[in-house]
């Protein structure tokens, strides 16, 4: 078997470009879309690192998803930040899941509370991702709604605290490689990655009928 880490990316490549090239992301990153829509998604991405990082603390000791939580990636307190900036302090009065999003934070949850190596393909999914082309919104969504370099508005693409992320990627995917779970269980971790990548793509698609743009 190649490097699991090897495998889980190319595994997960065709639902990656799905992702990316959603019509949602597309409008998104093509400056097609007014902030509020940005907004709204930073919205959805709370929902989903509230699971996320909610389950993690609970997870720090066990065997197989215990190594994979770093205070360093914590992006709870940089949304909510952001959120604050891009809605006002009372953001969180008028914030709700879309239905999409409640599907994919509940299935986060539930690997959290019952399956560490399906929390494992998640936190992959989003972490990794961020890490990597999380780098590009935030160098559009600066340019599109003039936020400050690195500041309000886009920290949740901001690891204070990963200075050099190529390096951290290549420690993450030792970690991937190194994971404590045999070859059936590692492709249950594939498909629940696929998984996690469809449940992206639903969020966009949702996200896409609420802000359509005008033909
Ligand atoms: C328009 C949106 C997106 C762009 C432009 C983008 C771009 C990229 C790029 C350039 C890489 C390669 C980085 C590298 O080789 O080191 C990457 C990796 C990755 N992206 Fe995305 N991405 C987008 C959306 C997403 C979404 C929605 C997800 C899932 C939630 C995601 C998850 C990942 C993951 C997990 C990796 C790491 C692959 C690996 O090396 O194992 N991306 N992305």
């Amino acid at each position: 078997m190649d490097a699991f880490s090897t495998l889980i990316r190319t595994a997960s490549h065709e639902q990656h470009t799905e992702a990316e090239t959603s019509t949602f992301m597309s409008d998104l990153l093509g400056g097609r879309l007014g902030v509020e829509a940005y907004a709204r998604y930073t919205e959805q991405l709370w929902f989903v690192y509230r699971a996320l990082e909610d389950g993690a603390a609970a997870l720090a000791s066990d065997p197989v998803a215990g190594p994979f939580i770093q205070p360093e990636l914590m992006r709870t307190a940089e949304l909510e930040r952001d959120l604050a900036h891009l809605r006002g302090p009372d953001w969180r009065e008028h914030t709700a899941p879309l239905p999409a999003t409640a599907a994919y934070a509940a299935r986060v949850a539930e690997c959290a509370a019952s399956w560490p190596a399906g929390y494992v393909a998640h936190h992959y999914t989003r972490y990794l991702g961020d890490l990597s082309g999380g780098q590009i919104i935030r160098d559009k969504a600066e340019k599109t709604w003039g936020f400050a370099r690195k500041g309000d508005g886009v920290r949740f693409y901001v690891f204070e605290q990963i200075p050099n992320p190529a390096a951290f990627k290549r420690g993450y995917r030792e970690l991937l490689d190194a994971v404590n779970a045999d070859d059936l269980e590692k492709q249950r971790i594939v498909d629940e990655c696929k998984r996690a990548f469809a449940l992206n793509t639903g969020v966009f698609v949702e996200l896409g009928s609420e802000f359509p743009l005008s033909a």
